[in-house]
């Protein structure tokens, strides 16, 4: 059977990160069709809105032919299910994101028994890279590149109002 492999990567990517795009790039080769999800109605107060942070995916990940960019509210295990996803993506930086992602990993199969976590180690140099860390970084004025994409720091210095 050839069945096209539909995998989803999910988070807030309030912005994105250049972790975020290692992990995009690594998992955009390993299946045919790879949705990166944004959420929206999370409890956390986001920087950007929806619309922002998938603008800013598109952006940065031009010239990579199988990625979608989406967004979704509810749950992913139903969200997965819709598009016809096999496999949710994640990446794991340390050992401190391990019990938090296996038990979502459970609790996501156990909703959609078809589907399956796939963890992507971080590569070295993103271990300590969050979005909370580049937000706090731009918010007292210091420089985020090397931490984002070059191409949304201005957007992300626009929004603090400080030059970095
Ligand atoms: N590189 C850089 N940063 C990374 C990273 C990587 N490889 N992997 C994770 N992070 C960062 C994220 O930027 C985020 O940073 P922040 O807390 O500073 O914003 C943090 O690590 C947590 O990431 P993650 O665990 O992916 O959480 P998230 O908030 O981005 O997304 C969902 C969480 C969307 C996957 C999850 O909440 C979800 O599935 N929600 C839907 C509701 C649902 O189905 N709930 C039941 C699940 S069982």
């Amino acid at each position: 059977m050839n069945e096209m492999k539909t995998a989803i990567y999910p988070g807030s990517f309030d912005p994105v990160t250049l972790g975020h795009l290692d992990i995009i790039r690594r998992a955009s080769v390993m299946f045919d069709r790879l949705i990166v999800a944004v959420m929206h109605n999370q409890n956390k107060q986001p920087m950007f809105s929806v619309r922002e942070r998938m603008d800013f995916l598109r952006r940065t990940t031009e010239g990579l032919p199988n990625i979608e960019i989406t967004s979704f509210g509810g749950l992913l295990a139903d969200y997965a299910k819709q598009q016809g996803a096999c496999a949710v993506v994640k990446g794991l930086r340390a050992v401190s994101d391990f019990e938090y992602e296996f038990q979502m990993a459970l609790a996501n199969r156990k909703l959609n028994p078809e589907l399956d976590t796939v963890f992507l180690m971080t590569s070295a140099e993103y271990m300590y890279l969050s979005s909370s860390v580049v937000k706090d970084i731009a918010v007292h004025g210091g420089s985020v590149a090397g931490f984002v994409p070059d191409g949304i720091i201005q957007d992300i210095v626009r929004r603090t109002g400080k030059d970095g």
